[in-house]
């Protein structure tokens, strides 16, 4: 079990003071949002391949012609307060996608499916994050040919789903289940993580 990325003391330079009032941080709930790539109708002169990356600072209101079949996110949960002086196991979760209907047969084609798994040292409780699709893998890769559009139409929003447990066998069985960080200083290294998040179009 490889250990990396370690935060040594006084990374954030605020051990001492800080630290002693074991402030505790609230990471509020994130989501992902997958910016839609949405084809430009009409005018061909607008039309671009590929069709250009589009951020999004909150998430759109799917259209309501995009029904999930199957409830997102079903059991998540708010992610916890963390205290200062908690140490934090990393996991790396890979699985071969849609193993539930096909096994491993995914998986020796390289079709991965990853998450991130956390693991609180303090209180031994373990999170999954993932990120999937709202609308089932199917509807996120090939789009609808609408009547009333006349262009293809995707249900291809996506977000990430956070849960208490880890479920160890799914992710051993076929696929990867290795720690690959531990993180302390919880509080500064979350602030740094936070950051990034945001930076790269996760909402809190
Ligand atoms: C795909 O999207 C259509 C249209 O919203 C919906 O009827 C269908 O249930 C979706 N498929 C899955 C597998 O969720
Ligand atoms: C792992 O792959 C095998 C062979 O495809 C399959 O029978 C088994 O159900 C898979 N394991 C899990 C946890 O789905
Ligand atoms: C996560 O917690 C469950 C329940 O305590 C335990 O069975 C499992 O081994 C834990 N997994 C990891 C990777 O910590
Ligand atoms: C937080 O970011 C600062 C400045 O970028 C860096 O020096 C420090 O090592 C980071 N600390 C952690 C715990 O990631």
């Amino acid at each position: 079990m490889a250990q990396v990325g370690s935060a040594g003391p006084g990374a954030c330079g605020r051990r001492g003071a800080g630290a002693a009032r074991r402030t505790t941080w609230r990471w509020a709930p994130a989501l992902l949002w997958l910016a839609t790539a949405a084809a430009v109708a009409g005018d061909p002169s607008r039309r671009q391949w590929p069709v250009p990356y589009k951020r999004f600072s909150f998430r759109p209101e799917p259209d309501p012609y995009c029904q999930a079949k199957y409830t997102f996110c079903p059991t998540g949960s708010p992610i916890p307060v963390m205290k200062d002086d908690d140490v934090i196991e990393v996991f790396r979760l890979q699985a071969p996608v849609w193993e539930f209907k096909y096994g491993d047969l995914l998986g020796h084609l390289k079709i991965m499916h990853d998450a991130i798994g956390f693991r609180s040292t303090l209180t031994e409780k373990n999170y999954t994050m993932e990120w999937y699709e709202l609308f089932q893998l199917g509807n996120c890769t090939f789009p609808h040919l609408r009547p009333e559009m006349n262009a293809p139409f995707w249900c291809n929003q996506g977000a990430a789903c956070f849960f208490e447990g880890i479920d160890d066998s799914h992710w051993k069985e076929n696929g990867t289940l290795v720690l690959v960080a531990t993180i302390s200083e919880v509080s500064c290294a979350l602030k740094n993580e936070t950051k990034k998040l945001a930076e790269h179009g996760f909402l809190f």
